[in-house]
């Protein structure tokens, strides 16, 4: 099958006021005709990232990200400062989470103008100067122009460090932290494919005697080929309908796999768009906040932007072989939430409401609203392996010779999704004994003290003498999307005596502080 799909040697579209680079594209088009076709991918690989680093549109220094109507498209950093302050929140949710390390590592890869970084050190810095003199900041970002950019956007700010790298290829290991992106996943080049009689076709493309470059369907490239197996197990092909055509992120699932990898223990925390079975969408070009067809990045190559939507839960699947389960809830099975959702959850709106600044206000207002509807956050974690200490007397494990950390005194608070990590420091003896652990609702999805007084407690269990969790024999909860553990020193009764009588848990000396993942601790 053979289909023409662009005349690349005129300006085809001169409305649309798109320059194209003569030079680049002769080059391109020589380059596919010399290699008698390539992979879709490796096309929106050179459109994007030029031929031999020269050229192409991340590097051409005409990408423009931001809020004013020429630039090509606006992400939620550049739309609101917001952003990146809640996101600030969630870090300092997760260093607590994680036990408060002296170092937290955050890695940002993909990092645009700079933006999102310099609203979380900011707000790290005014807000939370503990994480913000434990935070080790890294950007990995694959175009040159644009570290230059960060750099200029970041100056004076200490202890940031760039690479200059592929996220799917890390020089990181051992980062206890957070690997951070926002519209990453859906930059990295895809490949298309079709599926015949339950297998994979792979969309090449070539240059035809006119000049025009044109798809055509072979069978897979080897990099295809070497994630079929991997696909299969978290999308069967044999059951898609025949002539199905898929976008394939290979370099997703090689990222996922590399983060999976170089994180020792912490977070994944990954902003795009897209949702459940994008996998179906074909790609697409962008420019002045438009979405155009793919058509028009084969038209002007190097000029536009070409992306594509994301499948949050193929990601989610493929890290969950690597060590990074997603951190569920019923609502979120596979630990993807709608960004606005997420956003909310760590107190968006409320911040909202003590901006006086309207137009600052209304910016931040809208990453909760339509725009953000098709975006979503996934959610993951990966928990240190620790060596049992009763299996390896005779071994130094990782932790051996440290004494095991007692849980300060005080109320923790778990979601359900947390139970992996409940249950980890469980097996450990770490909670104080004689503490009550109760199920309870508690209506909003992010806890905070008042959601603590409009509780209610479902059932109980206790910590052992050990420091272990006994739970009630044949325990059954029927969990709601505001199911939480919280672990506490007041009985059921204690504790509802004071939820009815509008105490509050915070004011009967030990402590509880509101999260949305893990343990709150103060
Ligand atoms: C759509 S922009 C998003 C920028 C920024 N995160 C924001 O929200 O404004 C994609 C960013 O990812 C970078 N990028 C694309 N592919 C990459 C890769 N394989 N490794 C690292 N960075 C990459 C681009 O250079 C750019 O900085």
């Amino acid at each position: 099958m053979n289909s023409p799909v662009a005349n690349s040697q005129a300006d085809p579209y001169p409305a649309l006021g798109l320059r194209l680079d003569p030079r680049f594209v002769g080059g391109l088009i020589e380059y596919v005709r010399a290699r008698g076709g390539i992979p879709f991918a490796e096309f929106m690989d050179r459109s994007l990232y030029g031929l031999d680093g020269e050229g192409g549109y991340y590097n051409s220094g005409v990408v423009s990200i931001g809020n004013a109507s020429n630039d090509d498209f606006v992400t939620a950093p550049e739309r609101s400062r917001y952003f990146g302050r809640t996101l600030a929140k969630a870090l300092v949710d997760m260093h607590t989470a994680m036990g408060r390390p002296g170092r937290f590592d955050v890695i940002e890869m993909g990092a645009g103008n700079g933006t999102l970084a310099r609203d979380i050190i900011e707000t790290l810095k005014i807000e939370h100067i503990e994480l913000h003199d434990a935070l080790r900041y890294t950007i990995v970002e694959r175009s040159r122009a644009l570290i230059v950019r960060q750099q200029r956007v970041l100056a004076g700010r200490p202890r940031v460090r760039w690479i200059h790298a592929s996220a799917d290829s890390l020089p990181l290991r051992k980062v206890r932290g957070v690997f951070l992106s926002n519209e990453l996943p859906d930059a990295f080049p895809v490949h298309r494919a079709v599926v015949r009689h339950g297998e994979l076709n792979e969309i090449y493309v070539t240059v035809d005697s006119h000049g025009n470059f044109s798809e055509e369907e072979r069978s897979p490239s080897a990099a295809l080929a070497a994630v079929l197996m991997d696909l299969n197990k978290v999308f069967p092909i044999a059951a898609q309908p025949e002539g199905e055509r898929l976008t394939v992120n290979i370099r997703a699932i090689h990222w996922m796999r590399e983060l999976g990898m170089a994180l020792d223990e912490g977070y994944v925390l990954t902003f795009d768009y897209g949702g459940p079975g994008a996998i179906r969408k074909a790609p697409y070009t962008v420019f002045d906040w438009e979405q155009y067809p793919l058509e028009i990045g084969y038209q002007y190559p190097g000029v536009v932007d070409m992306t594509s939507h994301v499948d949050p839960i193929i990601l989610s699947k493929v890290g969950a072989g690597e060590g990074l389960e997603p951190i569920a809830t019923t609502k979120a099975p596979q630990g993807v939430y709608a960004q606005p959702v997420f956003l909310q959850a760590y107190g968006l709106r409320e911040s909202l409401r003590r901006e006086k600044d309207s137009i600052k206000r209304n910016r931040g207002l809208r990453l909760l609203g339509k725009d953000y509807s098709n975006f979503f956050a996934l959610v993951q974690r990966k928990t240190r392996q620790i060596s049992c200490p009763d299996k390896s007397n005779d071994q130094k494990g990782l932790l051996s010779g440290e004494a095991p950390v007692r849980q300060k005194e005080g109320v923790h608070v778990y979601r359900l999704g947390d139970i992996p990590a409940l249950n980890d420091i469980s097996r450990r003896g770490e909670f104080p004994a004689g503490y009550y652990v109760h199920f309870m609702r508690l209506p909003n999805m992010d806890v905070n003290l008042s959601s603590f007084r409009r509780g209610k407690v479902i059932c109980s269990g206790c910590v052992g003498e050990d420091g272990r969790i006994l739970w009630p024999d044949g325990l059954r909860v029927r969990a709601a999307h505001d199911t939480y553990i919280v672990i506490t020193p007041f009985s059921a009764s204690e504790m509802e005596n004071r939820l009815v009588h509008g105490g509050n848990v915070a004011s009967c000396g030990p402590y509880a502080q509101g999260c949305l993942l893990g343990e709150a601790k103060q």
